[in-house]
Order: C-alpha cells, then structure tokens, then sequence
C-alpha cells in the first residue's frame, strides 16, 4: 500500500502557492521532528530520564512548570531556532518574544506555541499535546516588531497541534484543508490518517471544567444547564466528556463534533486559554474543517491581541453548536439586563 508521508503532503501543499521558496516546508519538516522527541520521550516518561515532576519554576501566568514543559520548549526553541526559517518564537512559557538574532541564519516566519499543553496530564498517563502557529513577519527591515507579535488571528499561514497519546497524531492545516497525521513508532514515520477532516456540523457532546459552576456567570449556566435538559428531539441531553487537555479535547471535538468551551468566570474575568497559543492555532483549523471558534460573542480570528500572552474565553466546536450558545448567551444577558432595569 502506497502511503503519504507529512514531509511528502506538506511539499505538495506548499506547491500549491505560487512564489513559494520551500521555506515553509523547512519549517514544517522542523516542527515534525521535534514532535518526534516530544513523542518519544512523552512514552518512555517514566523510565530513564526523570522527566516526570515539576522544576520548582512558576511561569509568566503563575502555573508550576513542569520538567516535561521545561524540556518540550527548549526542544522547539532550539530545532526551530536553528532552522533558519523563523525570525522570533514566542511561547507560553517565556515571558519575552525569543528574537533570532540579525547576523544568525533566520527567515520570514514567527512561529508561536504552547509546547507542552495539558500539563497537569503529564504524570497520569493521559494525552497532552503540542499547538503551534505560524504568522509572516509583516514588517520591512530586520526589527521584529509589535505588530509582527501581536497580528490579527485571520493572519496565520498555518496552525497545528500534536496529540501525544494512545498514538501521536499530527494534524496540521496551511489553509488547504485540514490534514492529519498517525507517527508510526517501527519507521518513526508520520503517515496521512485524516486526510481533509470535516468536523460534523452538530455534535452530541460538550466539553468544560463543569466544576467551576459557582464562580461561572449566570447566562454560562443556563447554556450548560440547558444543554443537560431532557429533549431528544434537540437531541437532548447532550453527553459530557473533559479531559483537561486542550489538545485532546479539541482533536476529540473535530473528529466526532460537539463544543469545547473554557468560559470566563471570577477566577479568570478575562478566560483561561491563551489567544496566540492555543485559541488562535485551533480557531484556524476548526475554521478550515468547517466549524466555528469564537469567545462568545465574536469571531476568534478577528481579534487582533494586545499581548502575546492575552487570554479570553473560547466556544470552540461544531458550527451549529457554537451559533447555538453564541445565541444562548446573548439572550440570557439581555433577559438579565431586563431584570435589571425593571427590578431597578
Ligand atoms: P497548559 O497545560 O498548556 O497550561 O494548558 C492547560 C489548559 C488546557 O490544556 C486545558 O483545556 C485547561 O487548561 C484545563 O484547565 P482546568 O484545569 O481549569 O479545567
Ligand atoms: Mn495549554
Ligand atoms: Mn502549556
């Protein structure tokens, strides 16, 4: 049986853009391998090396750094780093941008990523992941600039994410479809197991950390609330299934349907997830396999962010499911403004 390897799809997809120098596909290749010494390492955690624990370091958003996050953004950095197709590389855990410096061999790209997501996973034996994003330099001349750090999410040339579990899956999306990937651990070989996902237009399930309840809003509860009523002819009540993982989440999400959602709520007003490395990379492959991303009440990939480590709140899924809460929401705030200024 004839198969296609990833570095085989990602030459062809890039055939497909006039002017292309072949830069993209370094890149790519790039990424590839290092999702091979994640993945490595990931299943052999445990034995050997001790890369389960923490390093006793706090990042920039105050979560304990785990050895496997320590090591996931220190591979990337330097495979990509050295790739010389990438000017800067921002990451969840670094709190600065990382500038290739002028004299080094560096290219157009900005690549953007949550190394290692799920960390909390990482000791329990269950899927985490790597997300990535890859952006243009938009400027002229050799300074990075804000404006290359912070662009608007519509802008991403691609988006991936890497699902290190039962087996690891690369799914990637470079505005041609959304493509996905199966490692063959004997040829240490990615094969194309998905090609041109299509995420089902509603799904059955909904996917939250259903133990904040208390400190969600109340237009939050009624959507979760209604999506467990009795209906079957809405297909009611919907199934309920929270890994923890974003990575697994979404790649759960995407193949059988139905929305992942991290809201906000009093302990983070602003949301959880963070916009360049995880909703804006995601946003553009739902998005590309027919689905919808969005924080509620506007489209994710027509935020321009304020920071490279802005966050927000993410309804993320099948289009019918996300429409269905954005109007959801909508209504319960307007009824809650009514309540307001009759009782007020
Ligand atoms: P990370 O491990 O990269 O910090 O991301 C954790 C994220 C995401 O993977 C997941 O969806 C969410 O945090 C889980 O948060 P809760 O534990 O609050 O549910
Ligand atoms: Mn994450
Ligand atoms: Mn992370």
């Amino acid at each position: 049986m004839e198969r296609t390897t990833l570095v085989q799809h990602i030459r062809q997809q890039e055939k497909a853009n006039p002017g292309a120098t072949g830069e993209f596909s370094s890149l790519m290749n790039e990424i590839m391998v290092a999702a091979k010494i994640i993945s490595l390492q990931v299943n052999s955690a445990g034995i050997g090396e001790d890369i389960f624990g923490l390093t006793g370091k706090i990042n920039i958003h105050g979560e304990e750094v785990k050895k496997l996050d320590e090591f996931s953004d220190i591979t990337f950095t330097k495979i990509i780093g050295q790739s010389g197709t990438v000017c800067a590389i921002t990451s969840e855990e670094k709190e600065e941008p990382f500038i290739i410096p002028i004299e080094d061999d560096r290219g157009k790209y900005i690549f953007m990523m949550d190394p290692l997501d799920g960390s909390s996973n990482i000791d329990v034996n269950v899927n985490i992941g790597t997300i990535f994003s890859i952006y243009r330099k938009k400027s002229l001349g050799d300074i990075v600039t804000d404006e290359d750090l912070m662009q608007k999410g519509e802008d991403q040339i691609a988006a991936g994410y890497i699902v290190y579990g039962s087996s690891t899956i690369f799914v990637y999306t470079s505005g041609q479809g959304v493509h996905g990937f199966t490692l063959d651990p004997t040829l240490g070989e990615f094969f194309l197991s998905h090609p041109d996902l299509v995420i089902p237009e509603r799904g059955s399930t909904y996917s939250i950390n259903e133990g904040n309840w208390v400190i969600w809003d109340e237009s939050q509860k009624d959507l979760v609330a209604y999506l467990k009523e009795d209906d079957p002819s809405t297909g009611r009540p919907y199934k309920l299934r929270y890994i923890g993982s974003l990575v697994a989440d979404f790649h759960r999400t995407l193949l059988k349907g139905g929305i992942f959602m991290y809201p906000k709520d009093t302990k983070s007003p602003k949301g959880k997830l963070r916009f360049s490395f995880e909703a804006a990379p995601l946003a553009f492959i739902v998005e590309q396999a027919g689905g919808k991303a969005s924080t509620g009440n506007q489209r994710i990939l027509d935020i321009t962010p304020t920071s490279i480590h802005d966050r927000l709140p993410l309804f993320i899924g099948s289009k019918n499911d996300v429409e269905m809460s954005e109007k959801r929401l909508a209504a319960t705030v307007n009824k809650g403004s009514w309540f307001k200024w009759l009782s007020g």
